[in-house]
């Protein structure tokens, strides 16, 4: 489509001008606006009279239908003064806006030195119709005509150039924005200025020095560098800040055009806010990633939710940026619509809360046998087989790393802070009814932790714990497996249930298979359940994984009776095992707290002989 390049602003901004020069330079043909009015607006301007807003809605419709016919583009000198102006003039057309942008003493001053008289009244006036575009180029009309245009050329030779967007330079904005650019895409990227931020940019452009990467403190310049339909990557914090963004953006953006966001969002707001994109005409995917800042650079598991019409734009561009998994093909999916990459990346860390706390327990339990170089040195063991993962190896080398002549992890405070996804998670299994209660107990565990102040209290009542045998390594080990098992269990089956709630037709295994390289829970064991859960849904129903289970039981047993005489805290080892018994009962105590319900509050029973029948109540006798 040929664009229009529209300089606008207020009378004496210099629009002729500029226009005429800009035209000339981009060898397009000039446009005045003024030249458009009926005979009877003219009428009315000869006579000093004010045109009102339905004297000018004929004018800019015909400015409209005659930008149609201008095919190879042009530029028009229009005063476009408030937005509703434009948006008449720009309907159905790429329009470039160049917004000639000064002060009222400016402009004044500008047209007293060209004798070019105009009452200041009028001009403010003017001033007080105008609402100045958050969008386009803007230029200051304090320049000479010739460098302002050229400005406004050097301006233009970045548009439609890019393939992608990324907003937000923090860490992990910059890592995607190197793996994007390495994977040689061009790249325009965006960071706010602010005081604080004004060398983000310039120094990551320095930095990378990539001819294929543009960066911008300009919102509209930035959007405008961007390829139709402009696919704009959010990489910034979750919460009110996204809104923000998409607050200021969507007036630049044109219909098609494609937003994701990157962030660790809640997936209801996700889903809030693909559809208010979706009235607007925008896309709007959210796009879980996961790998930490590594894993961005060099190749993060992402989890995409949206609409696939979307998704076909940014696949190409994902997976080659994405970890690829033992197959060699791209840890990244379109797992369903809306909110479903943000929920599926929400568990992800609901998991990885568990996996985390299930190092501690462990950790916590070998330390008064074994140094942190014997530690480091048992799970480089474990490592090398089924119980491989990435935050083991993580935890390897934080034990091994020394300051000084101390380790670094004896300097650090134990008090475990939280950003939201694993409440969320636990948040989610309440409301699905689904047991989670392993990585729920991970959530609790940090909020004790952070009881400091008062555990210290209480620790100095109680008398030092007496010694106690040495784990059994071999024991620890099955224990462990024993756990992260279960914890996957749970994490896979809540993602199930929410995905059947929410209508998403998620394919668990390929949840896991995307998993299984780049993000923080990559592991054997993903790697062991993929090929489980291609062939049923339900891991339960895998034989093999049952046995595996069951036979660690006499592991799990022990190793939680040594932690009770060590006193050593371990809630998700001990959940593990509850969910264990719990699931492997056939009669459980249940049909005791339907009879207190019922005995209480008449709220019915099932019967025995008849589990999907009719519901009954029994009279009970109030004196036993
Ligand atoms: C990842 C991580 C990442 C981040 C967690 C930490 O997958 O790359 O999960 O998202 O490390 O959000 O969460 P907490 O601060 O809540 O522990």
């Amino acid at each position: 489509m040929a664009v229009t390049y529209i300089i606008m602003g207020v009378s004496g901004s210099g629009k002729t001008t500029v226009g005429t020069l800009l035209a000339q330079q981009l060898s397009l043909p000039f446009y005045d606006a003024d030249a458009f009015h009926s005979e009877a607006n003219v009428a009315k301007m000869a006579a000093g009279i004010p045109l009102t807003d339905e004297d000018r809605l004929p004018w800019l419709q015909a400015l409209q239908t005659a930008m149609g016919t201008w095919t190879e583009g042009a530029v028009l000198a229009c005063s476009a003064l408030k937005e509703s102006y434009r948006r008449v003039l720009a309907e159905g057309h790429d329009v470039v806006w160049v917004y000639l942008k000064g002060s009222f003493k400016t402009i004044l001053q500008r047209m007293e030195a060209r004798n070019h008289f105009m009452k200041p009244e009028l001009l403010q006036s003017q001033f007080d119709v105008l609402e100045p575009p958050s969008y386009g180029l803007h230029v200051e009309v304090s320049l000479p005509p010739q460098q302002l245009v050229s400005e406004i050329i050097t301006n233009l030779g970045t548009m439609n150039t890019s393939a992608f967007g990324i907003i937000g330079m923090g860490v992990m904005g910059r890592s995607l924005a190197q793996n994007v650019v390495g994977h040689g895409f061009s790249l325009s990227v965006y960071n706010r200025w602010t005081e604080a931020e004004k060398d983000v940019i310039p120094s990551f452009l320095s930095k990378l020095n990539h001819p294929k990467l543009q960066g911008f403190t300009n919102l509209s310049a930035f959007v405008q560098s961007l390829t139709s339909p402009r696919k704009i990557l959010l990489m910034i914090p979750a919460g009110s800040a996204v809104d923000t963004v998409l607050a200021e953006i969507t007036p630049l953006l044109h219909p098609g055009d494609i937003l994701m966001d990157g962030g660790n969002s809640h997936y209801k707001d996700t889903q809030r806010r693909e559809k208010a994109m979706k009235d607007h005409g925008f896309h709007y995917m959210g796009l879980g990633i996961s790998g930490g800042e590594q894993g961005a650079l060099t190749g993060p598991s992402l989890m995409a939710g949206g609409a696939s019409e979307a998704y076909q734009y940014i696949k190409a561009i994902l997976e080659s940026i994405a970890a690829k998994d033992i197959e060699n093909q791209p840890c990244v999916s379109l797992l369903g619509t809306d909110g479903c990459g943000h929920y599926v990346k929400t568990l992800h860390n609901g998991i990885e809360y568990a996996e985390m706390q299930l190092l501690a327990e462990i950790y916590a339990l070998l330390k008064p046998s074994l140094s942190y170089n014997e530690m480091a040195a048992l799970f480089s063991e474990w490592n090398e087989g089924e119980l491989q993962s990435f935050l083991l190896e993580t935890t390897i080398r934080i034990l091994r790393t020394k300051e000084h002549d101390g380790y670094v992890l004896d300097t650090i405070l134990d008090v475990a802070q939280s950003k939201g996804t694993g409440a969320w998670s636990s948040h989610s299994a309440l409301e699905q009814g689904i047991p989670a209660n392993i990585l729920m107990e991970a959530v609790m565990a940090r909020a004790i932790s952070s009881q400091k102040q008062q555990r210290s209290q209480l620790a100095q009542l109680l008398a030092p714990t007496p010694f106690s045998a040495t784990i059994d390594t071999e024991t620890l080990k099955q224990a462990y497996q024993f756990a992260r098992i279960l914890n996957h269990l749970q994490g896979l089956g809540l993602i199930q249930a929410t995905a059947k709630a929410e209508g998403w037709e998620l394919d668990i295994a390929e949840v896991v298979r995307i998993w299984s390289r780049g993000c923080i829970l990559q592991s054997a064991l993903l790697q062991q359940l993929y090929p489980l859960l291609q062939q049923t849904p339900n891991l339960w129903e895998e034989a093999p994984l049952v046995v595996q289970l069951s036979q660690k039981e006499t592991a799990i047993t022990e190793i939680l009776l040594q932690a009770m005489e060590q006193r050593t805290p371990t809630p998700c080892l001990s959940a593990a095992y509850q969910y264990w018994l719990g699931m492997t009962k056939g009669n459980s105590a249940a049909n005791l707290i339907q009879a207190q319900r019922d005995a209480f509050g008449a709220h019915t029973f099932k019967r025995i002989d008849d589990p999907e029948g009719e519901s009954f109540t029994h009279q009970w006798n109030p004196h036993g």
